[in-house]
This record gives structure tokens, sequence and C-alpha cells, in this order.
């Protein structure tokens, strides 16, 4: 067995509570960190009171504490260079440089890439100004996507009904600058119809090793009513990827994306999340993250056999292992989330039924928005918990999910109750 490591996570959700378990599960792993981390994350990894965006505290803390791998969670410090700096000082760390960050932190830059490569996406245009931007809107049939350029904490696209709906997406991200500067730019995009599926896979610069497909559920309520949501929901696999079409993903939109970001100069190293349709004209890439997803990391991590940090290392360092074979097991993660949530919650709820839950078997409890008090793990966010069960298919899974859900309460607790079985796929 090659050398055992000090491994740092970077985050503090249920993605770095999946990353930071999964990690801990490997005989590689000496110590396991995790900044800021919460209280569920706790339970695998040592908590240091880092925020995320204090790029050159978190390097000092790598190299105070020889950590042999770090792995960063969200895309800001991502898109801040995060990767660059801890390169430059020497140390090892899964994710991409900022230049390849590009591929989420500008979505002008993506949609060039995929155009000059033939990855397929839809058509698009780009503004600067906004009252292009609104003219060309008279000439486009509804629905009309509209998405600001930068980063916007997910709130950038709009996929908007009518021209007018559009016309006040272009006016909010461009003129009010609702997002800040990530509005400047907007991308107008052709609407795709049809179903909708992610796929992760490990890169490293040249090959990727791809993760089981996932499907999210973005809608607060079931049958994807009301307003979005971080995600309430992931599960894997999706029954409508057929061997032929996730090898059709990877070949037209994975892995000629990978080769294109070396051409530009930008090697992509890291998870590259592809946000993809299944058009009637086939597979069509909507976006990539620059990261894991979340949830989907929450459903898709305990589905993985390959041990985590050998698996991250090889990326590192240019050398990933061949391909997997399919993986059997099926998950499903409930995300329980704050009354209120995604508009105003409240938080310091009490939670209780965790220890009820981490007894079950095939039942895993991530923490997302949680903190421990004396009185116990309280309520810390919008999202607080993503619950998640395996089984060997996903009906099984979606019911040992529900079981561990039924066993945890707090004051104003909502999920959906549908996760799993969306109809139509
Ligand atoms: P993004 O922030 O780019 O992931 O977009 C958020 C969501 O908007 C996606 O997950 C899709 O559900 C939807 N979306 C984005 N682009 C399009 C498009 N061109 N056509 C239809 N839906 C889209
Ligand atoms: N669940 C979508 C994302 O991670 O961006």
């Amino acid at each position: 067995m090659a050398d055992r490591l000090n491994i740092l996570v970077v985050g503090g959700g249920g993605r770095e509570h999946a990353l930071s378990w999964k990690l801990a599960q490997s005989p590689r792993a000496a110590r396991v960190f995790c900044a800021p981390g919460n209280a569920g994350i706790a339970q695998h990894a040592e908590c240091v009171p880092i925020s995320p965006s204090d790029l050159e505290a978190l390097a000092d803390f790598a190299q105070q504490h020889e950590i042999g791998l770090t792995v960063v969670g969200p895309e800001a410090p991502l898109a801040e260079g995060i990767v660059d700096l801890f390169r430059a000082r020497g140390l090892q760390i899964f994710g991409p440089s900022r230049a390849a960050a590009r591929i989420e932190s500008s979505k002008v830059w993506c949609k060039r890439l995929l155009a000059k490569c033939g990855v397929p996406t839809g058509d698009f245009a780009v503004f600067d100004d906004p009252d292009e931007a609104i003219s060309y809107l008279d000439d486009r049939e509804p629905p009309i996507v509209v998405k600001a350029d930068g980063l916007a904490a997910g709130k950038g696209v709009t996929v908007a009904r009518t021209r007018e709906e559009a016309r006040q997406a272009v006016q909010a991200a461009m003129v009010d600058r609702a997002f800040g500067e990530a509005g400047s730019r907007v991308v107008i995009e052709e609407f795709l119809a049809g179903r909708e599926v992610s796929v992760m896979a490990i890169c490293d610069g040249e090959n990727l090793y791809p993760l089981p497909f996932s499907q999210d559920h973005k809608q607060v309520y079931d049958d994807d009513r009301g307003p979005n949501t971080g995600g309430m929901g992931a599960f894997s696999p999706v029954p409508f990827i057929t061997p032929d079409l996730a090898e059709q993903a990877l070949e037209t939109i994975m892995r000629p994306t990978l080769r294109a970001m070396a051409e530009e100069g930008a090697p992509y190293v890291g998870c590259l999340y592809g946000g993809l349709m299944l058009t009637e004209e086939g597979l069509k890439a909507l976006e990539f993250n620059c990261r894991f997803g979340d949830p989907e990391s929450q459903a898709v991590l305990p589905r993985l056999e390959a041990d985590l940090v050998d698996l991250l290392e090889a990326a590192v360092s240019g050398r990933l292992p061949a391909e997997p074979p399919q993986e059997g097991r099926a998950a499903v993660c409930v995300v329980m989330a704050s009354g209120g949530y995604p508009g105003k919650y409240e938080t310091g709820r009490p939670i209780r039924g965790l220890d009820a839950a981490a007894r079950m078997s095939d039942v895993v409890v991530f923490h997302a928005g949680t903190r421990r008090t004396e009185q116990g793990i309280v309520t810390a966010g919008g999202r607080v918990l993503g619950v998640t069960g395996l089984g060997d298919d996903l009906p099984a899974a979606i019911a040992a999910a529900y079981r561990g859900v039924e066993a945890i309460s707090f004051d104003g607790a909502h999920y959906r109750r549908d996760i799993g079985r969306r109809k139509g796929g």
C-alpha cells in the first residue's frame, strides 16, 4: 500500500460531508481535516475554523499540517485560484486551476469553447450591452434562457416563459446588477427541452474516470413545483441512461470538452460536472461545473467502490486508472430543509433522531447546515441534512432514504416526498 497522507477538505456543506466521509474510509487517509466543516463532518474529520475564501490561510494550514492532498468543494475558491496558489507552494491539491475553472466561472468562455470544439449545446449569443440584449429578444420565441456570465451562487439562470420575463432577467443582471459584476455580460440561449441528467468525471488533464450518472431535484415542492433551491435531493443511477447513452455523453460531450481545454492551455484536473439535456436530437451540454455536485455527490459517492484517495491522487499526478465497471447499488439522497427555505428561514432548531438514523443499515446522514451546541446538534442553514439511502435498486434506495428521514425531526422541517420518482424521467 502506498503511503498514508493527511487530507484537507475545503468547504462545510453536504457535499463536503460526503467527501470527508468517503475519504476518511480510505486506508490511505492519516488525519482528515475540513475547513470549516460542520457538526456532521466532525464525525470523520477535524474541523478547522478557516473560511474557504481565505486562500492564504488554507495554504498556510496545509503547509503546517503536512497535508498531502487538499480537495476543494465549492466553486468560489477554485475560481479565485486556490489551486494555482497551492501548486505554487508545492502543495498537492485536487481541483482545476483558475483558468480551467472558467468552464463554470464564465458561461461565455464555456459556450465559446463548446462551439469551437463542436460539442452539442444550445445556440447562443453574448451581450455586453443591455439595449442590444433586449432588442435581440424581440426576434426570439419563448421560452428563452438568460444567463449571467459569472458566478451568481446558482441564481444567475432564468428560463423565461415570456419575452417580458426575459427582458426583466436582462434588466436585473445587466442594469440592476443583481449579481454584481457577474451580470455585466449575459448569454442568451436557446431553450432545450428534454430530460436532464448530470455526469461527474474525475479528470487528470487528459483522461477521465466517469462516476455514475445522477439527477437532482431543484424545485422545493413535489412534482417539481415551487421556487428553485440549491437542490432538494438526488438519485443515481438514472434509469433512462442506457449504456449507449452513457457512452454518447462521454464521447460527444465530456471527452471533447476535456481535450479542448487542454488545447486552450487550460488542462482540466479535478471533478468536471456536466449538466446535460437528452433532447430529441440527442444529448446536449447545458452547463459545466468545476467541482463535485451538491447534492449529487451525496448520492454518487456512497455508490463508489473505488478508493477515493487513490483516485484523486492519481488524477493530480496524471495517471488515472482505466474506467470502472458500472456500480451495482442505487442511492437516493433526500434533503431536509429549514422551515421557510428557500426564502427566509430560522436556524438554531434542535435536531432529534440523528442517533436512531445513524444505527439504520443502508442509511447515511450527511449534514449540510448544522452546528453543535451545548444542547446538542441544531440547524444552521437552509438545507440542513441530506439523508442518503442505499439499496439494490432505486425503489429499495428510496425506501431506505425515507426510513432515515422519518426517524429525524426538527421544528419546521420540510422535504420532498418524491425524490427518485420523477414522472417521465
Ligand atoms: P445552470 O446554472 O446553467 O446549471 O442552469 C440551471 C438550470 O437551468 C439547469 O439545470 C437547467 O434546468 C436549466 N437550463 C439551463 N440552460 C438551459 C437551456 N438552454 N434550456 C433549458 N433549460 C436550461
Ligand atoms: N446540483 C447542481 C450543482 O451542484 O450545481
